[in-house]
C-alpha cells in the first residue's frame, strides 16, 4: 500500500471538514484504493482557535513548513487569490500536486498556474471549486468527450440561493446572510457570494472546460437588489427568484450571464432550495443533463477534496490538462 502524504492549507469550514473525512474514510480509501491518506501538517493563521477534532500536534503557522516538508499533495482551503496563489505556486515549484477549492484563484490565475502545473509535470485538482459536492468538473473533462456543449445554466451559489430561499420563509436580507455565514457556506468576503462574482468565476471555469474559445462577453448581477417585496410578489404568483447563471457558445467565444430570474414554480431552478445547486449541461447529442447536489458546506466540499486526492495518488503523475 502506498503511503501518501498531504499537507493541508487552511483549517476552516471545508478544512476541518476534510480532516474528519479523511479520518473517517481512511480505512475504506486503504481497502478499495490502495492508498494510505495521511495529513502530515495542517497551516493555520491563529494558534488559539478551538478546532475540535483536529490533532494540534500537526498544526503549524509557517505556510513554508508546511510547503516545503515531505508530502505527496497540498491541499489549498484557504480562499483569496494572493496568499493563496503565492502557496499553490510555491507547492507546483517543489513538484508538489495540488489540490484546492478556491474558485476566486483559478477564475483569475488558472491559465498561469495550470501552465507551471505541467511544466513541473504535478497535478491541480478542482472538482470543489464549483458546486461542492456536485462532480461538474469530472463530467466536463470527460463524460462530454465525445459531444459539443452547447450551454452550461445553473443556480451555482450556495449563499445566494440560501438567502433567497430564506427571504421566501419571510427572512430579511442580512438575517439570511448571517445563517449562511454561521453554517459556513459564504465565501470570508460575501460581496463575492452576493454580487454573483462567485457564480461568475464559476462560469469561468465551467466554460473553459466546456468550450475551446475565449470569453468575450459577461454580464454579472447579483441578489443584492433583490427586495422582499420581490419576492413576497414573486410568491403570491407561485413564482420563486434564484441567481441563475449562464455560459453558452456564441459567435466568436463565450458568453457568461448571471443574474437573478423570476421563475415559474415547474422550472427546474425554481425548486432548487437552500445551499443546494443544479446545473444543466446541453449537448448537441446528447441533449440535456441535469446535476443537482450540495453547493456548499463543510462535508459536501470536502467530498470532492478528497476525491481529487484520491485521484491523485492512484496515478500521481498524471497532469492535469486545463486552459481559462
Ligand atoms: N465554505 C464552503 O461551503 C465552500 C464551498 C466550496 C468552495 N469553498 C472554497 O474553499 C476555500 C476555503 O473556504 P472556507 O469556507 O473553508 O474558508 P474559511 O472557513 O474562512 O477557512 C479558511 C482557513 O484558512 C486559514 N487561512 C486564511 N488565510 C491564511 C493565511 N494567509 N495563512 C494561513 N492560513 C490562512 C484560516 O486560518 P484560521 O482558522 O487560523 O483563521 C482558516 O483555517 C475557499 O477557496 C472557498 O471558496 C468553500
Amino acid at each position: 500500500m502506498r503511503r501518501v502524504g498531504i499537507a493541508l492549507l487552511g483549517c476552516g469550514t471545508v478544512g476541518r471538514g476534510f480532516v474528519e473525512l479523511v479520518e473517517r474514510e481512511r480505512p475504506r480509501i486503504a481497502a478499495r484504493h490502495d492508498v494510505d491518506l495521511r495529513i502530515d501538517r495542517i497551516l493555520i493563521r491563529d494558534n488559539d482557535k478551538e478546532r475540535a477534532g483536529v490533532d494540534r500536534r500537526l498544526l503549524t503557522r509557517s505556510a513554508i513548513a508546511a510547503i516545503d516538508d515531505e508530502c505527496d499533495v497540498v491541499v489549498e482551503l484557504i480562499g483569496g487569490v494572493h496568499s493563496a496563489g503565492a502557496f499553490v505556486r510555491r507547492a507546483i515549484a517543489n513538484g508538489r500536486n495540488v489540490v484546492t477549492a478556491n474558485k476566486a484563484l483559478l477564475a483569475m490565475n488558472g491559465a498561469e498556474l495550470f501552465n507551471a502545473a505541467a511544466a513541473n509535470d504535478v497535478s491541480i485538482g478542482f472538482e470543489a471549486s464549483v458546486c461542492g459536492a456536485i462532480p461538474i468538473v469530472r463530467v466536463l473533462k470527460s463524460a462530454f468527450a465525445g459531444d459539443e456543449i452547447e450551454s452550461i445554466e445553473g443556480v451555482v451559489n450556495g449563499t445566494c440561493n440560501f438567502i433567497l430561499s430564506c427571504m421566501e420563509r419571510g427572512s430579511a436580507f442580512a438575517e439570511a446572510l448571517s445563517c449562511a455565514q454561521e453554517r459556513g457556506f459564504a465565501e470570508a468576503d460575501a460581496t463575492l457570494d452576493v454580487d454573483g462574482v462567485d457564480a461568475a468565476q464559476k462560469m469561468r471555469i465551467l466554460a473553459s472546460l466546456a468550450f475551446d474559445a475565449p470569453v468575450v462577453r459577461e454580464s454579472v448581477v447579483g441578489i443584492r437588489g433583490v427586495t422582499p417585496h420581490e419576492i413576497e410578489r414573486a410568491r403570491i404568483g407561485g413564482n420563486s427568484i434564484r441567481l441563475v447563471a449562464r455560459a453558452e457558445r456564441i459567435a466568436g467565444g463565450v458568453a457568461i450571464d448571471v443574474a437573478p430570474r423570476e421563475l415559474d414554480a415547474n422550472h427546474l431552478f425554481a425548486n432548487v432550495r437552500d445551499e443546494n445547486n443544479t446545473v444543466v449541461v446541453r449537448g448537441r447529442a446528447s441533449g440535456e443533463i441535469v446535476l443537482s447536489g450540495k453547493g456548499a458546506g463543510a462535508l459536501p466540499t470536502a467530498s470532492a477534496v478528497l476525491a481529487d486526492v484520491i485521484e491523485i495518488a492512484k496515478s500521481p503523475s498524471r497532469r492535469t490538462a486545463y486552459a481559462i
